[in-house]
């Protein structure tokens, strides 16, 4: 092999595929591949790609087309798809995009070394097909990354729900839990290593273990993990509401590690979409747990994801999602026009709403939003918040952190105090931050 090739990852989608990124990274180190952050110099580029809505499909063949012009003035560059997309269309991209030389899927990273040798010979491969259970549980990613305050540690992969409108279970696979004797390894190797916070990551990390027979909960799981000394915090995300369990509430009075924030997606505030969308919910039961959750943790910060213009949504059950909003009192929100994907069921649904109208209805929700965001953090101004310092922000003359509850924070304080925990007070409450003064630097 000559010297040392260079490596470009183009990360789409959720922390899954980051995730994935830096394992891919990881694994190709062992063939010769540096990480490089110039794609002009790379002599393979990896595009990481996601296809939860037609948006994020149709970016990576726009990307594809760039990176062809590339191709042909490189003397040598691979080009590798991996990810939802790749998942999705397997050998049918190959042929559809003449210059990618390899295409492996979401359960496939572990083939990638072979494949890209394969491709420095001229072959090129596609592999996209799922496997068993065991052999996933020997491959679940270990995060090793070095060098953070925070981490995010994979504890379930897949779903099992089958929201109707939703590809996820398509391209990720059935739902596994990782081995909690594992997790919890590697949370303390993380903490050895300086790691003040974990975020525990998964598809519905609510369902942790229940499929797997002898795993402990995810509320069981919470508890060993609060119990590491040297932890700071713990938080977790996806949370899917029908599996919200007291005993998962409970665990936000008891464990005072437990971060007061909760990603805890409606999709829509109508019962009757809620049906269409197979959510197995009740706009009544999401609003209980809701209560649950503010009893157990006084001031607990809410978000959530919302999909409007669902295939037969009336204007009155988007006046639903509206109030749904007013009464949860979201401290922040992402919202998508409903976008059909291929093999779900809700893709062959009638009744579609016009695109003018979803988008004027996305334009409402979000403007209802910022006005709620905004509203909600200028009543943390005046507030003693402690935060995590995660580093310096990205002018370079301010420290960042988050409060307990997830909102971002500036302010001004010496670079060495990045991984401590300091107490700020708030004096300026922003749509996407708050600004604050550290108290005895
Ligand atoms: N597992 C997580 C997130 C899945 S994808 C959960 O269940 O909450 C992230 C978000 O994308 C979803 O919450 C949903 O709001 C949105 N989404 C998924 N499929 C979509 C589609 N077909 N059209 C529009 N938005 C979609
Ligand atoms: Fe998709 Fe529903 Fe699974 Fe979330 S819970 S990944 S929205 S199928
Ligand atoms: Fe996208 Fe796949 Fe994540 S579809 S949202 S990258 S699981």
């Amino acid at each position: 092999m000559t010297g040392e090739k260079l490596l470009y990852i183009e990360t789409f989608g959720c922390q899954m595929n980051a995730s994935d990124s830096d394992k891919i990274a990881s694994l190709l180190k062992g063939v010769g591949y540096k990480p490089t952050t110039d794609s002009a110099r790379a002599d393979l580029i990896i595009l990481n790609t996601c296809s939860v809505r037609e948006k994020a499909e149709h970016k990576v063949y726009s990307q594809l087309g760039r990176l062809r012009e590339l191709k042909t003035e490189t003397r040598r560059l691979l080009l590798g798809v991996g990810g939802c997309v790749a998942q999705q269309e397997g050998e049918r991209l190959l042929k559809r995009v003449p210059w990618v030389d390899l295409v492996f899927g979401t359960h496939n990273l572990h083939q990638l070394p072979d494949m890209v040798r394969a491709a420095e010979r001229g072959e090129r491969r596609a592999e996209v097909q799922f496997i068993d259970a065991e052999t996933r549980l020997d491959l679940f990613p270990r995060d090793d990354a070095s060098g953070s305050v925070t981490r995010f540690v994979t504890v379930m992969q897949g779903c099992d729900n089958f929201c109707s409108y939703c590809i996820v279970p398509y391209v990720r696979g059935r739902e596994i839990s990782r081995r909690s004797a594992e997790i919890l390894d590697e949370i303390q190797n993380a903490v050895s290593d300086g790691v003040k916070e974990v975020t525990l990551l998964g598809q519905n990390v609510n369902s942790y273990g229940l499929a797997t027979p002898g795993e402990i909960s995810f509320a069981e799981l919470l508890r060993k993990i609060a119990a590491i000394d040297g932890l700071e915090r713990v938080r977790f995300t996806t949370s899917h509401p029908k599996d919200i369990s007291a005993d998962l509430i409970a665990c936000f009075s008891e464990l005072p590690k437990l971060c007061g924030h909760v990603h805890l997606p409606a999709q829509s505030g109508s019962d009757a979409v809620l049906t269409w969308m197979n959510r197995g919910y009740t706009r009544r039961e999401y609003l209980e747990k809701i209560a649950a959750l503010k009893a157990a943790r006084p001031g607990i910060q809410v978000t959530g994801d919302f999909i409007v213009g669902f295939p037969g949504e009336t204007e009155e059950d988007f006046l639903q999602t509206l109030s749904l909003m007013e009464e949860v009192c979201y401290a922040d929100l992402f919202s998508f026009v409903y976008s059909p994907r291929p093999e779900t069921k809700a893709a062959g649904f009638a009744d579609k709403v016009s695109r003018k109208e979803k988008q004027a209805r996305l334009e409402r929700l979000q403007a209802l939003q910022l006005e709620m965001t905004l509203e909600r953090n200028r009543t943390f101004e005046g507030t003693r918040q402690r935060i995590l310092v995660e580093g310096v922000s990205k002018r370079g003359d301010q420290l960042f952190g988050r409060t307990d509850g997830n909102r971002i924070v500036n302010f001004t304080a010496d670079p060495s105090l990045v991984g401590a925990m300091v107490e700020v007070d708030i004096t300026r409450g922003y749509p996407n931050s708050l600004l604050g003064e550290i108290v005895n630097p």
